[in-house]
């Protein structure tokens, strides 16, 4: 028998401060136009001094589990996305599992940046597919803000912090399509953020803050995206036509619109929420598709395709069929 991953619910949470574009430029040489014309980004919103990402992962968590109508002991793993994690260890999944209130589950998180919820899509699939396990809970939940140099305008503009959540189940009928993820580690220098606390003789003067090559990053995302989008296809044989829904990561709108563009895809079929949430890295795709979801905007039996590309390099997707 086949089992298929089928979502069975969603959730999402964002912080109560909103950070304007007008509000960066009154302590970095920027301009609301500049960022909006570049990005598509107006506002972002941030932690408060008390949040976590475990406690972000919490709020989102606990929505889709009740959205799957399911009771919380009934999840067998649970892989929580994240680059700004409350702990080095234990891991964020822990915390999670822990503020759930679940005892005998798996919990482990996963760290591949902005693609982390595409890993955590894939890695439940697996587990699913082979019958391991019934019901997976991926989280990507991140607080950018306190890894982003907010003297840095070329990467303080851009990122966010918020936690989206998926509840996936096992079923005969058809869910997760295909995922398909790739690492390529030799871009560190364009896109890193450094473990202070983990630094050599030689580098121990490092600051634990986002460092990018925008530019460049930007040129190899679209590319990567734009390969991935034609393997997810082929591997389904379907058509650009087939596909519905284009839920992707929210790093810029240029990209965004590149990937809908190779899709043959409107705008309006691309769920963007970067406006107003900028890049909230692993947990942007989830966020987007929860907002998808709950507005009505995807409907049950559409296909729905994910992709991200982040740090690492990391890239990859998932085609759904919700
Ligand atoms: N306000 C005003 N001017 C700025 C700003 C700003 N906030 N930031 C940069 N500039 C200036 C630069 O200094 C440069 O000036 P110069 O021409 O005098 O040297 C000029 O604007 C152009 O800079 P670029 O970096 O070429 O601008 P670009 O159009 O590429 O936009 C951006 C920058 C928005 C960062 C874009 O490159 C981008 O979105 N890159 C991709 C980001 C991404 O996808 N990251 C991956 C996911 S993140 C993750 O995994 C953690």
């Amino acid at each position: 028998m086949t089992h298929y991953a089928k979502v069975l619910g969603t959730g999402g949470y964002l912080p109560e401060e909103i950070r304007t574009n007008d509000d960066i430029s009154k302590t970095v040489d920027t301009s609301d136009s500049w960022i909006y014309e570049r990005t598509g980004i107006k506002s972002r919103r941030i932690a408060g001094a008390n949040e976590t990402a475990s406690s972000m992962a919490e709020i989102a968590a606990r929505q889709a589990i009740n959205t799957a109508q399911i009771s919380p002991d009934e999840i067998d793993l649970i892989i929580v996305a994240t680059g700004t994690p409350d702990r080095v260890y234990p891991s964020t999944a822990c915390l999670l599992q822990h503020r759930l209130g679940i005892k005998h589950c798996v919990a482990f998180d996963v760290q591949a940046a902005c693609s982390g919820a595409i890993y955590g899509l894939s890695i439940a699939d697996q587990y699913i597919k082979t019958g391991a396990v019934k019901n997976v809970l991926i989280v990507g939940s991140e607080i950018c803000s306190r890894i982003v140099d907010w003297t840095d305008r070329g990467t303080c503009i851009l990122f966010g912090d918020g936690a989206g959540a998926v509840l996936l189940g096992s079923s005969d009928e058809a869910g997760v399509l295909s995922t398909h993820v790739y690492s390529d580690g030799g871009y560190e220098d364009m896109l890193y953020c450094p473990n202070p606390q983990a630094a050599t003789e030689a580098n121990k003067h490092q600051v634990g803050t986002i460092s990018m090559r925008g530019n460049e990053v930007f040129k190899v995302a679209v590319n990567t995206l734009e390969r991935i989008v034609d393997e997810t296809l082929e591997a389904n044989n379907l058509e650009k036509t087939d596909v519905d829904w284009l839920v992707p990561h929210q790093a810029n709108i240029r990209i965004i619109a590149a990937t809908a563009k190779k899709l043959k895809m409107s705008m309006e079929q691309v769920i963007v929420t970067l406006e107003e949430q900028g890049n909230t890295s692993s947990a942007s795709v989830l966020l987007a598709l929860h907002e998808g979801i709950t507005d009505g905007r995807i409907k049950r039996g559409q296909v729905v395709l994910l992709e991200a590309f982040g740090a690492g390099f990391t890239w990859g997707s998932a085609l759904i069929k919700y």
